[in-house]
């Protein structure tokens, strides 16, 4: 039988909420699908570091290097300095496991989930890909004089001919990979900001290059502040976009309003072919912590795309057909807090989904 090594880190607020009706249902997973999972916790999260000041240590980042993935709920606590420990666990998975991409799905799994007027699923089915270890998210910067009048703030934005290419030659591999099962023919679409900011041109530079040797995809490019507008009004046109990692941080959020809401948007942060992380894109919610409130449907695809990763296809379909058919029979009416099902209610029903409902899959 085949066993996975997977790390599991609950995290804050209503990650570990969320995590559990994921692990619900990925056991239910091995069971059907006959595979195994050998889990391993993980204390990493802003309440732990409280307690003991205690950092994802390298010697952790080392041991994830060793798993075939990792299961993250969120990171974030109200009380420890901001972006302190999501630096350390959420950076230093994508720094220090090199997941240099992060795949966010933007789908519409029923019309009603959608707040743009008219727009039906087969209007909203696209993907971000988003470059995840360089840009503005480099680290680079800091300050001087920091405090007084003459204070200075910098950051610099890192684009590397290497993490830029990879980013759009797995945009484009991705189009092509998908236009398999589906009637439109494969387009990416690049999104920057090279006119303000003209060093982003190594993006238009390369994408030229890489588009070159993809002559049957169709290619685009809006800046980022247009794509935002698109989004809105022709959702339709997307198929694949490939951005840079703070454009594409801010994009998705966009993209999870579209679908309905934080609550069922899912990520990969991938390495492919190495140790990748998975993880809802929203965040620890701390209002809702420990209410038993929380969607947990973005964990839920979290694990279906992690599955899918894995190789576990037909189990990673079971479980994104079955939220589809609860999302679009009206059986779960919204995906944020206020669905009037409680988060185990709803991990239930996908559960039950999957045990009796077979033919779905
Ligand atoms: C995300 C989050 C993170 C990011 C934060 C928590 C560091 O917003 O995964 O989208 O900015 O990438
Ligand atoms: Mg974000």
């Amino acid at each position: 039988m085949k066993t996975y090594a997977i790390g599991v880190i609950p995290g804050d607020g209503i990650g570990p909420e969320v995590v559990n009706q994921g692990l619900k249902v990925l056991r239910e997973m091995m069971t059907q699908f006959e595979f195994d999972c050998n889990l391993v916790e993980y204390p990493y999260s802003g309440e732990y570091y409280l307690k003991t000041k205690e950092l994802v240590p390298e010697h952790v980042i080392d041991e994830w290097r060793g798993l075939h993935a990792v299961y993250l709920g969120a990171i974030g606590h109200p009380d420890v300095e901001v972006g302190l420990v999501e630096r350390s666990v959420i950076l230093g998975l994508r720094f220090g496991l090199d997941l240099y991409i992060n795949l966010r799905p933007i789908k519409v799994y029923a019309e009603h989930l959608c707040p743009i007027k008219d727009k039906k699923p087969e209007d909203i089915d696209f993907v971000v890909v988003r470059e995840n270890t360089e840009g503005l998210y480099s680290q680079i910067g800091g300050h001087l004089k920091r405090g007084t009048p003459d204070e200075v703030a910098t950051v610099t934005g890192v684009y590397t001919r290497k993490g830029v290419e990879r980013a759009i030659r797995y945009a484009f591999e991705l189009a092509v990979q998908q236009a398999a099962d589906r009637a439109r023919p494969p387009q990416v679409t690049l999104v920057d900001k090279a006119n303000a900011i003209r060093p982003q041109e190594i993006w238009t530079r390369t994408f030229a290059e890489v588009s070159a040797e993809y002559p049957q995809v169709k290619t685009d490019h809006a800046y980022v502040d247009a794509c935002c507008m698109w989004m809105i009004k022709n959702p339709e046109w997307f198929d694949v976009i490939v951005t840079a990692n703070l454009f594409g941080d801010i994009i998705t959020d966009l993209g999870a309003m579209l679908q309905g809401g934080m609550g069922i948007a899912a990520s990969g942060n991938l390495h492919p072919g190495k140790t990748s992380m998975f993880e809802p894109i929203h965040g620890s919610a701390p209002k809702y912590a420990g209410k038993n409130v929380a969607c947990p449907l973005g964990g839920i695809l979290a694990v279906s795309m992690m599955l899918d990763y894995l190789g576990e296809k037909q189990a990673s379909t079971a479980i994104e057909q079955a939220v589809g058919y609860l999302l679009a029979s009206g059986r779960i009416p919204s995906t944020d807090a206020h669905s009037g099902l409680s988060t185990t209610e709803i991990g239930d029903m996908v559960l039950q989904t999957l045990q009796t409902q077979p033919a779905l899959s």
